[in-house]
């Protein structure tokens, strides 16, 4: 793989700053931040006064542990925009998020957000290996989905030429890849996953495409599967982080020299790690729940909101801001099974381990006479469809001692298991509600 790294005359000075400097920086920030959601959104205004707060109590960033959190369900009261900060004729441009149930949440962005979001983007950009004249294939979801709008900005920033091919037609993603010469690409990993095989299918070698890099994101994945990426494509595969709520794609990146966690991007986004049962701040490299609060957002200012991504933070490597490890898994999607907690990670990780089978996967649970039940259903790769059950058990036994969980693994014919154009679905819940 070539080496990608970017010039260092080329990074945003405040990318290499000292850690004073950032915490100075975000200082002043907060500060703004606080104080332009308190003046400008009642929803804040009455929570801070509730928890007896106010943002002339913020004295130093970790004064901060003093103002309320802010979760989903507050988004949703406020629908569709009561969350704003700015009159609604300064807002330039609506995202929302589907979720899986009932109200979608809506975010919105001034013209000046615009530009942050794309400057923090083209870093994002930058850090993953590419560089101005780069053919950008951009798989992600274009809509009110942010990733592919929002990869796009930044796209544009770094001065990159974007094809903005969106999800699905696969067939024709292949196809454009190779005609266009794409040399960086961004889409979830699972519907990496598929790219592949369509590659596989018309008999083409993605190890031959002209790819260099793959920023991968809005859903977890693990080491594992970057290997078996990199693998398949010859290239170099990075982890990029966001969310609607706090931005959108490209809150944290990983760098591709290091590929070591990724890097937040805190003069924009102020990350505290919390103990998800007592909301109490917990030190860098401990692991917990996720928490932002934005520095310079003007329309959607966002104060410590609880995102539910599981992960620790840890000292910057690459760059001067702080990392945050591969998110394990969203607070959501845990499973416990007869008392053990389970991420799909974790099966990913061993599904990866067992060559015989491809890499999509998806849970399934049922409840069997009183007891929770959790099927793994996976499949083979074509050319190994004959050793499916073994596979199958080998699986099986290897989750039991890995994970310490005894789950049935059903082995489909190849192309059995579900395929994502964006997000993959990973579980599927029969259990009675209730
Ligand atoms: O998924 C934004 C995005 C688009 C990120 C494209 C990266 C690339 P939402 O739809 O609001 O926004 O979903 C946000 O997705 O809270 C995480 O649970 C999950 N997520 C996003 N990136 C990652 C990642 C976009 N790299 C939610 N690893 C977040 C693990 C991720 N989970």
């Amino acid at each position: 793989m070539e080496d990608l790294t970017p010039a260092r005359d080329s990074l945003e000075p405040i990318e290499i700053a000292s850690r004073d400097e950032i915490a100075a920086l975000q200082l002043e920030r907060m500060k703004w931040s606080l104080r332009h959601a308190y003046d400008n959104v009642p929803f804040y205004k009455a929570s801070f006064d509730k928890a007896g707060v106010h943002p002339d109590d913020l004295n130093s960033l970790e004064d901060l542990a003093k103002f309320p959190f802010t979760v989903k369900g507050d988004l949703r009261d406020n629908y569709p925009f009561g969350m704003f900060a700015v009159p609604r004729d300064r807002i330039k441009r609506i995202h929302a998020s589907s979720g899986t149930t009932g109200q979608p949440t809506v975010v919105g962005y001034t013209e000046r957000d615009l530009d942050t979001w794309a400057t923090v983007v083209a870093r994002s950009l930058r850090a993953s290996g590419l560089r101005p004249g780069d053919i950008l294939h951009n798989a992600y979801g274009y809509g009110l989905f942010t990733g592919g709008l929002g990869i796009h900005l930044g796209a544009d920033k770094l001065g990159l030429t974007t094809v903005p091919i969106s999800g699905g037609m696969t067939q024709r993603q292949v196809r454009l890849i190779e005609d266009f010469g794409a040399t960086g690409i961004t889409v979830t990993p699972s519907y990496a996953l598929s790219i592949i095989d369509e590659y596989k299918e018309q008999g083409r070698d993605p190890r031959q495409s002209p790819l260099k890099v793959g920023i991968f994101g809005a859903e977890p994945w693990t080491n594992a599967m970057r290997r078996e990426i990199e693998q398949a494509f010859d290239m170099h595969a990075v982890d990029i982080y966001g969310l609607s709520e706090v931005m959108g794609p490209g809150v944290a990146n990983e760098c591709v020299e290091t590929k070591d966690g990724l890097h937040i991007w805190e003069d924009h986004f102020y990350p505290e790690i919390i103990d998800p049962e007592t909301g109490a701040v917990l030190p860098d490299g401990e692991l917990g729940e996720l928490v932002f609060t934005s520095l310079t957002k003007q329309a959607f200012p966002i104060i410590r909101y609880r995102t539910r991504d599981l992960t620790r933070l840890m000292p910057g490597t690459a760059r001067s801001m702080r990392r945050m490890e591969k998110v394990t898994g969203r607070s959501d999607d845990m499973i416990i099974l007869r008392g053990v907690n389970v991420f799909p990670t974790q099966i990913e990780e061993q599904l990866m381990t067992v060559p015989a089978l491809a890499p999509h996967f998806q849970l399934q649970l049922d409840r069997l006479d009183h007891k929770d039940v959790m099927t793994v259903l996976v499949e083979p790769w074509p050319h190994t469809a004959g050793s499916g059950p073994e596979a199958g058990r080998d699986l099986a036994a290897k989750i039991k001692q890995v994970v310490g969980v005894s789950v049935k693994v059903s082995v489909t014919d190849p192309g059995g298991v579900a395929r994502s154009q964006g997000k993959a679905v990973r579980i599927v819940d029969n259990r009675p509600k209730g």
